[in-house]
């Protein structure tokens, strides 16, 4: 059901915790990362602290397809619609043209935004229908859309469209390829919030640095209540932003495999903002 955390099938818990793990010893076999690479210097850094505190299995059952309940993974939750998951794996296809993927973006982006907003506050509301009163229901929820530049342009676009009264506050932050760490180019926030919900959309969640980052901006700038919306996650990226930001809920369309000696998530489906905007 949609946004509902997965129950636990007990039998395809085994099937996708052996394959989870087969693959892990095949990805170790085939290609051991550089030793002084970043991104895998601080993968092992991460996965020996990871270890200490059981956050390992947590991130392995997570790639393994589970809702994780309890610990740090608690507040995580992955789509296991059929239709995002047909519609995910046509936007990870690299002959997907740009048009085909602006629209793969927005539809997955308003299943998931229905999903994760099905604890909205509603207020009643009467109506005269052609045969009699009614009394149903309003939002009562101001609703702030904060998309990730770029990549989060088309995923804001489609959800403003299923509620339109919705403000969208844009925030400019890349991924510095050398670094790896997020640089703030866009940030043009009034004084204070002027709604309850921000919702913080980016399709992929790589490191987790730019929503860390974003995340930040936003509880600085005394927003209380945040969720974080994307399509594809590596497992150590949802670590990651759990870690820093353990009160907001992430909602997912899929946790992949690992991040590669790039910080690209594989499989993934390669440069979101690029791929929407034709500019790889
Ligand atoms: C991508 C993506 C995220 C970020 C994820 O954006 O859309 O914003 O990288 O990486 P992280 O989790 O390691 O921070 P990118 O920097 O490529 O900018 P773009 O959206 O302008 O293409």
């Amino acid at each position: 059901m949609l946004g509902t955390p997965r129950a636990r099938d007990d039998e395809s818990a085994v099937r996708n915790e052996d394959l989870a793990e087969a693959e892990k010893k095949r990805r170790l076999e085939r290609s051991p990362r550089p030793k002084n690479d970043r991104c895998a210097r601080r993968g092992r850094h991460r996965a020996a602290a990871a270890a200490a505190d059981g956050t390992m299995l947590l991130v392995a059952r997570l790639a393994a397809g589970h809702h994780v309940q309890g610990g740090v993974m608690a507040n995580v939750f992955v789509s296991e619609h059929p239709l995002v998951s047909h519609q995910l794996t046509l936007l990870r296809d690299r002959s997907t043209e740009p048009q085909l993927f602006r629209v793969l973006v927005r539809e997955l982006s308003r299943l998931l935004f229905a999903e994760a907003t099905r604890d909205l506050r509603l207020l009643p509301r009467r109506v005269v229908t052609p045969l009699a009163e009614h009394v149903g229901h309003r939002i009562a929820e101001a609703i702030g859309l904060v998309p990730i530049l770029r990549a989060g342009l088309g995923m804001a676009e489609s959800i403003l469209d299923m509620v339109p009264w919705a403000c969208v506050w844009h925030l400019g932050l890349y991924r510095d390829e050398q670094t790896r760490q997020p640089v703030t180019y866009y940030n043009k926030l009034p004084p204070t919030p002027n709604f309850d919900l921000a919702v913080v959309v980016d399709p992929m969640l790589a490191t987790g640095g730019s929503a860390v980052a974003a995340i930040r901006i936003l509880k600085d700038w005394n927003v209380r209540r945040i969720k974080f919306l994307g399509l594809i996650a590596a497992p150590e990226g949802v670590a990651a932003l759990s870690r820093a930001h353990p009160d907001v809920p992430i909602h997912l369309a899929a946790v992949d495999s690992h991040l590669n000696e790039q910080c690209f998530i594989v499989p993934g489906l390669g440069d979101a903002g690029d791929r929407q905007f034709g500019t790889s």
